[in-house]
């Protein structure tokens, strides 16, 4: 079998990248950060395969350009940076990284709630500033978690891990998607309720629900005025599901409490005012983020590329029409 000439986007951990280097010829973007567009078409003419990242915009130009590539293996599970439906029309194979993610992205959301709720990081910099004199009866009040009422958007993977462990702070459990989700009730004893009924009676809200023209600025205006005034938002799916400059607004009313947000409506950038917060936990997008877990997410577009190479269906084949066309041609 001949080596795929495969271009990797971005570093990502070593053992996903010498897994590749057994089945491959690679070249790996090592400047630490996106390419330029003019050059990222260069890179991937005559390449066999791509592994992208989301920041990389797989849009009809770049799939033109890749005028040899039979895959572009996402190195995340979202996969609004791509355009499938160019992809598939230009008989391109789109995978993703689903599963290994779950439980790390539910994990960081309750950091990031636990973060606001007792203002961790606000109470961080106080100290570090040499601002703490002595123990204080009205020093960082922040809101209670246990027996409280917690709604999830999106009643996902990422959003089942996350209901469960409400579980451990014994808080009720709302939830609300397109449909109610049986097996998400029998696991979290979570209710299903409209959108509306959701935000009106959570104290704590988190979204995980992806990116789709129907789950653009979900959450804006009309919302933060249904949400309860101790409520705290917390988002670690697409910053586009929240209209950010309705977000800033409502924390500086005080139409909410507080927001824990590691992504962005226009990431990198950050809606104006949002940094001069201190009701706000901000990260960079670091929900997957720890060793395991990056690694785990390399090694699964590995094997999408390793697979399509052998000529199989990569097992995390977004477009399988594309897998199945190719192969009746070729008998
Ligand atoms: C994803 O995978 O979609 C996350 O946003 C990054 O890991």
């Amino acid at each position: 079998m001949t080596k795929w000439n495969v271009y990797v986007t971005n570093e990502i951990p070593q053992p996903a990248l010498d897994m590749l280097a057994e089945h491959c010829d690679l070249e790996v973007n090592r400047e630490g950060k996106p390419l330029l567009k003019s050059t990222f078409l260069q890179k991937i003419q005559g390449r066999d395969a791509v592994l992208c990242l989301l920041t990389d915009q797989i849009d009809a130009e770049v799939l033109r350009a890749a005028n040899q590539a039979k895959i572009f293996a996402n190195y995340a599970v979202g996969y609004n940076n791509i355009d499938i439906p160019a992809a598939t029309a230009h008989g391109i194979m789109i995978s993703n990284t689903p599963g290994v993610l779950t439980d790390t992205t539910a994990e960081m959301a309750w950091a990031l709630l636990f973060s606001v709720a007792r203002r961790v990081v606000e109470s961080d910099n106080y100290t570090r500033m040499g601002k703490y004199e002595g123990w204080g009866p009205m020093l960082f009040l922040g809101q209670d978690i246990f027996n409280k009422t917690v709604g999830i958007i999106g009643p996902g993977r990422i959003g089942l891990s996350f209901a469960k462990r409400a579980k451990a702070f014994d808080m009720k459990v709302l939830y609300t998607g397109n449909k109610a989700n049986p097996q998400f009730e029998h696991e979290t004893g979570g209710q299903y309720v409209s959108l509306a009924k959701l935000l009106q009676n959570s104290d704590y809200v988190s979204i995980h629900t992806p990116l789709l023209p129907e789950t653009f600025h979900l959450i804006g205006e009309k919302e933060f005025k249904q949400m309860k005034n101790t409520a705290i938002l917390i988002n670690t799916s697409r910053g586009p599901v929240v209209d950010e400059l309705a977000l800033v607004k409502a924390l500086e009313t005080g139409e909410i409490w507080g927001a824990g947000l590691d992504v962005y409506e226009w990431e990198p950038k950050l809606a104006e005012g949002l940094s001069k917060l201190d009701n706000v936990t901000l990260c960079p997008h670091i929900a997957s983020a720890t060793i395991e877990t990056r690694t785990k997410m390399g090694m699964i577009a590995a094997v999408n590329i390793i697979a399509a190479m052998k000529g199989e269906l990569p097992p995390n084949c977004l477009n399988p029409e594309v897998h199945k066309s190719s192969s009746r041609q070729k008998t």
